[in-house]
């Protein structure tokens, strides 16, 4: 029990050093321009922490982010990139995202199947 509870703590930190390397991924993604072609690269990263479809983050201080409301998740990513929401990890993963990188990631993730349930708005694309 103890023996993975340590192998757990070692593939955060190894996962976490790996997600450094995003802001030249997303800096590159930038300068194709599509979203499209960014959100490719992006969710990869994204998943490497929030768990495949980001639905199964690898340890359960990471929020899952499959099923929420695509509103929640651009706010969220948003006030990360400002500096309005404080979180050291997060705010390295949206210092370079565009505007279209956040709405596609947002309806990404919002469409998702998930462990959540969120009541489905009429006006939720
Ligand atoms: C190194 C791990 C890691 C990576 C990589 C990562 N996240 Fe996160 N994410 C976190 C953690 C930890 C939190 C919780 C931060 C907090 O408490 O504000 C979080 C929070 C979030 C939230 C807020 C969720 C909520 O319920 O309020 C969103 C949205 C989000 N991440 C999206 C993303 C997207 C999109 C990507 C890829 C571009 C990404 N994350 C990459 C670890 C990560």
């Amino acid at each position: 029990m103890k023996r993975a509870v340590i192998r757990l703590d070692l593939k955060t930190l190894l996962i976490g050093a790996a997600a450094l390397a995003l802001p030249s991924l997303s800096a590159q993604a930038a300068d194709h321009g599509a979203a499209g072609a960014a959100i490719d690269q992006l969710l990869p990263v994204c998943q490497s922490c929030h768990g495949e479809h980001g639905a199964k983050p690898i340890v359960p201080e990471y929020p899952v982010l499959a099923g929420q409301y695509a509103s929640y998740i651009e706010h969220a990513l948003k006030d990360y990139r400002s500096g309005a929401r404080k979180n050291a990890v997060m705010k390295a993963q949206a210092a370079n995202l565009t505007d279209a990188d956040i709405a596609a990631l947002s309806q990404y993730f919002a469409h998702q199947a998930s462990p959540i349930y969120t009541f489905k708005l009429e006006q939720q694309k």
